[in-house]
């Protein structure tokens, strides 16, 4: 496994992989990998001759109140665990060769960044397209492997990549979970013993709302409260918003005819947790 710090070399790695017949596939990260991140891997591996992994903090995408500065950063534990999983090429760039001086090109993509964490976010979108475009650019990958634990950022790239004519599948892969349910994710590790136990309510409340679903409940307003009732007795829990909405649009429903995607943010603590799941008819 090599690591190319180096965005030309990279660049000049890609075009000579897809010129001799490779096929390649890019899991885009910010490290501190986990689980979850590793489930992208293997199947990108299944899929591709030439498996890359970026590992990237991209600043552009953190609010100037948020954990830009205290995100976990460990390359080179990062880099064991991906060894052993059959990753090719980590491609770690170093911010200011990133986003150079005079820097001044963003993509926007603009009705499914709105809602969700859209609305509390400002900006966070347009950084995540704006590093996910350029790292297309320099990987060039024929897939780019996303997980559905982001769902709202899998369903901006995918726009991106439709409206742009990117010539990369982008492919969403399902959350990976602890053993008592809890999305894995980097920022789990910020969590006290307490709010760690607090934090199992989100995945508990998805479930129990996909359980009235299934028995035929399709009011947005009654399967939401219930969410806000389980979540909401547990400890140091403060719940920014749950939502129900079209899995395409991402517009709100007030009814679930077909399909819905419940999607949750959530305080514990000082931690901003996300986590959805899909509602719909023949849901195991
Ligand atoms: P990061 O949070 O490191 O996540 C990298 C990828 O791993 C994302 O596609 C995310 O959805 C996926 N992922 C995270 N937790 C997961 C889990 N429990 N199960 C399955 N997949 C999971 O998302 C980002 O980085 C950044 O915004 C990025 C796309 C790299 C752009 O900077």
């Amino acid at each position: 496994m090599k690591i190319i710090k180096d965005i030309l070399e990279m660049q000049v790695m890609a075009e000579e992989s897809r010129r001799s017949g490779k096929k390649i596939a890019l899991v885009p990260t910010m490290g501190a990998l986990h689980q979850g991140h590793l489930s992208l891997m293997d199947y990108g591996r299944t899929k591709a001759d030439l498996l890359v992994v970026s590992i990237f903090v991209n600043p552009i995408q953190f609010g100037p109140k948020e954990d830009f500065g205290k995100y976990p950063r460990d390359l080179q534990g990062d880099s064991l665990l991906t060894a052993k999983r059959g990753v090719d090429i980590i491609f770690s760039p170093e911010a200011k060769d990133f986003y150079p001086d005079l820097f001044q090109t963003y993509v926007m993509v603009e009705q499914v960044t709105q809602p969700l964490c859209g609305a509390v976010r400002p900006g966070h979108f347009r950084g995540v397209t704006t590093v996910v475009c350029k790292l297309f650019h320099i990987v060039k990958p024929h897939l780019a492997i996303f997980g559905q634990k982001d769902f709202q950022q899998l369903i901006v790239i995918q726009q991106m990549a439709k409206d742009l004519n990117m010539d990369v599948e982008v492919i969403g892969r399902p959350t990976v979970r602890e053993a008592d349910g809890l999305a894995m994710s980097s920022r789990n590790r910020y969590l006290s013993p307490e709010e760690r136990v607090s934090a199992r309510s989100l995945s508990w409340a998805l479930k129990e709302a996909q359980v009235l679903f299934r028995k035929g409940e399709r009011k947005t307003e009654v399967l939401l409260d219930r969410v806000s009732g389980l979540i909401g007795r547990e400890p140091a829990t403060r719940i920014e918003y749950a939502r129900i909405c079209h899995p395409r649009t991402l517009e709100d429903l007030t009814v679930v005819k077909d399909q819905g995607v419940l999607a949750l943010a959530v305080w514990v603590g000082s931690t901003r947790l996300i986590d959805n799941c899909l509602l719909e008819d023949n849901q195991e």
